[in-house]
C-alpha cells in the first residue's frame, strides 16, 4: 500500500480551490491523516482512487450508503426522473412521488400493522427532521421542554444542537433553544423523575446511540421509556437517522423492541447517497396539531421538501433495501462479523468490547494497564484525546485500505458501518486488518513511532 497521495493535476487544483474558498482546516486535517485521496470511482462498498488504490468503505458516509455507492437501480431511477421533465419543485402541486414515498415509508415502518404512524413530513436533512420533531411535539403538547440523552448526536442546527450535551459541538455558538434537559441513556429512574414534572413536550432518543459509541440500550429501557412517555403525555421520538433503513438488521431499530414511537426521524440512507432527503413519520394527532386548518396548511414547510429527485431517490432506495433483503443481510452478516472480531481481538488488553446490531458495530478501546504501553498511550492522549483513535483510523486507511472513523462523542470507539451490500471477503479483510493493527500496537513500536510522526506533522501544518 502506498503512503503518499500522488493525486492528479485536477486533484491538486481542487485542493487549492477548496482550501481557498471552502474549508481549509478540513483540507489540512485530511492531509495530516494522509486521507486526502482523490476518489475516481465509487461502487457498492468499494472506492477507487486516482493513484490506483482500492478502499473498503467501512464508514458509509456515516450510514448514508446502506444501499452502497451509486447503486445502479437508484442511479437509473434518477436518470428516468430527469428525462421525464416532470414537475420537480413547483410548490403549487401535489407531488405524486411524495405520496408514493410516504405510503412506502409508512408501510415499512409499521411493523405491528397498527397503522399508528400515518403522516410524513419530508425534509432535506436529519437535523431539519429533528427541528420538525421539536416544533411538532411542542405544538402537540403545548409544552416547551425537551428531554434528550447525554452523549446523543442529533445534528448541528440550533434546535438539534440544543439536544446534544457535548461541549465540543456547542462551544462558541451562544444560547441555543431553551427548555432542554438531559438524562443518562439507559437510566429509567432518572427518566421518570424528569417526565413526571410534566414539563416536557418530547423525549428524543437514538434507539442505539451512534456517536456516543454505538451504545445499545439496556434491556427493557426503550420499552419503559415509551411507556413513561405515554403515562406523562410526552411525545416519544426516535431519531433513526443513523439506525434506520436496515442498518441494524431491521427496517427501523425500533422493530427490534416492538416499539411504537409517536415520531420517527429518518434521513441519510433514504437518499441512496445521491439526493438529500429526510422524513419524519408521525401519528395523525401530532400532524393535525400543526396543520389544523386551511389557514395553517403550509405553516411548517421548506423549499426542498418533496423535491422530485429527492422523492425519487427515496422510493428507489426503499425498493433496493426491500428487493435485496438488505436488513436481513445486515442482521446475519453483522452477527457473524462481530463474532469474528471478538474472536480475533480477544487477548489484546486495549480492546474492551465489540458491540452493535446488524451492520452498526463499534470496537471500544481502553487505556492499557501494562507500563510500557501506558506510557506511550498517555503521552499521546495528552496531545489530544482523539489521538489514539485517529492513529487507528489513519493506519487502517494507509496500511489496509479501509475507510472508517471514531465516534464523534466517544473517541475510544471505532466504527465499523459498511454499506449493507458489503461482501464477506471485505468483512474478513477488516477483521484481519484490525488484528494486525492491534498486534502492531501491543507488540511493536511501529504504531507509536507513527503516532510521533503524526504529532510532528501536526506541528508543521
Ligand atoms: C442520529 C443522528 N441524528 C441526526 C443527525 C443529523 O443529520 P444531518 O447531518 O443530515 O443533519 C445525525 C448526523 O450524523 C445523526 O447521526
Amino acid at each position: 500500500m502506498t503512503t503518499a497521495n500522488v493525486g492528479t493535476e485536477r486533484g491538486a487544483a481542487t485542493r487549492e480551490q477548496y482550501e481557498r474558498n471552502v474549508n481549509p482546516q478540513w483540507a489540512h486535517l485530511l492531509r495530516l491523516l494522509e486521507m486526502d485521496a482523490e476518489y475516481t470511482r465509487c461502487e457498492g462498498g468499494t472506492l477507487e482512487t486516482a493513484d490506483g488504490r482500492r478502499i473498503d468503505d467501512f464508514l458509509s458516509g456515516y450510514c448514508v450508503y446502506n444501499t452502497g455507492h451509486n447503486h445502479p437501480a437508484i442511479v437509473s431511477a434518477l436518470h428516468r426522473e430527469l428525462d421525464a421533465n416532470g414537475p420537480q419543485m413547483l410548490q403549487s402541486h401535489l407531488s405524486a412521488t411524495a405520496a408514493e414515498l410516504a405510503v412506502r415509508l409508512l408501510r415499512l415502518a409499521d411493523h405491528s400493522g397498527s397503522g399508528h404512524l400515518s403522516k410524513v413530513y419530508f425534509s432535506s436533512s436529519g437535523a431539519e427532521g429533528v427541528e420538525t420533531a421539536i416544533k411538532f411535539a411542542r405544538a402537540h403538547t403545548g409544552r416547551g421542554g425537551l428531554l434528550a440523552a447525554r452523549g446523543a448526536f442529533h445534528g448541528l442546527t440550533c434546535g438539534a444542537l440544543a439536544l446534544m450535551d457535548a461541549p465540543f459541538w456547542r462551544e462558541g455558538f451562544g444560547e441555543l433553544i431553551p427548555g432542554v434537559e438531559f438524562v443518562d441513556f439507559g437510566d429509567v429512574e432518572q427518566l421518570e423523575r424528569a417526565l413526571e414534572t410534566g414539563r416536557f413536550a418530547a423525549l428524543i432518543l437514538e434507539p442505539i446511540q451512534g456517536e456516543a459509541g454505538i451504545v445499545l440500550p439496556p434491556q427493557g429501557y426503550l420499552e419503559r421509556a415509551q411507556a413513561l412517555c405515554r403515562k406523562y403525555e410526552t411525545v416519544f421520538v426516535l431519531d433513526e437517522v443513523q439506525t434506520g433503513l436496515g442498518r441494524t438488521g431491521a427496517m427501523l431499530a425500533a422493530h427490534h423492541w416492538g416499539l411504537r414511537p409517536d415520531m420517527v426521524i429518518l434521513a441519510k440512507a433514504l437518499s441512496g447517497g445521491l439526493v438529500p432527503v429526510g422524513a419524519v413519520l408521525m401519528t395523525e394527532a401530532i400532524y393535525e396539531s400543526v396543520y389544523p386548518s386551511l389557514r395553517r396548511a403550509i405553516v411548517h414547510t421548506s423549499t426542498y421538501s418533496e423535491n422530485g429527485l429527492a422523492m425519487r431517490a427515496g422510493v428507489a432506495t426503499l425498493e433496493v433495501i426491500e428487493d435485496e433483503g438488505l436488513a436481513e443481510r445486515a442482521l446475519r452478516l453483522g452477527e457473524w462479523f462481530r463474532g469474528r472480531l471478538r474472536n480475533r481481538l480477544a487477548g489484546y488488553e486495549m480492546v474492551r468490547a465489540v458491540r452493535g446490531m446488524g451492520l452498526f458495530s463499534g470496537i471500544e478501546f481502553c487505556a492499557p494497564r501494562s507500563m510500557t504501553l501506558r506510557l506511550s498511550y498517555e503521552a499521546f492522549a495528552r496531545v489530544h484525546p482523539a489521538m489514539f483513535g485517529q492513529m487507528l483510523v489513519m493506519r487502517l486507511y494507509r496500511e489496509h485500505g479501509i475507510l472508517t472513523q471514531i465516534c464523534g462523542n466517544n473517541f475510544l470507539v471505532l466504527k465499523a458501518t459498511p454499506p449493507l451490500v458489503v461482501d464477506e471477503e471485505s468483512l474478513e479483510r477488516f477483521v484481519e486488518a484490525m488484528a494486525e493493527t492491534m498486534e502492531s500496537i501491543h507488540s511493536s513500536r511501529s504504531f507509536w513511532t507513527d503516532a510521533l510522526r503524526l504529532v510532528a506533522r501536526a506541528v508543521r501544518i
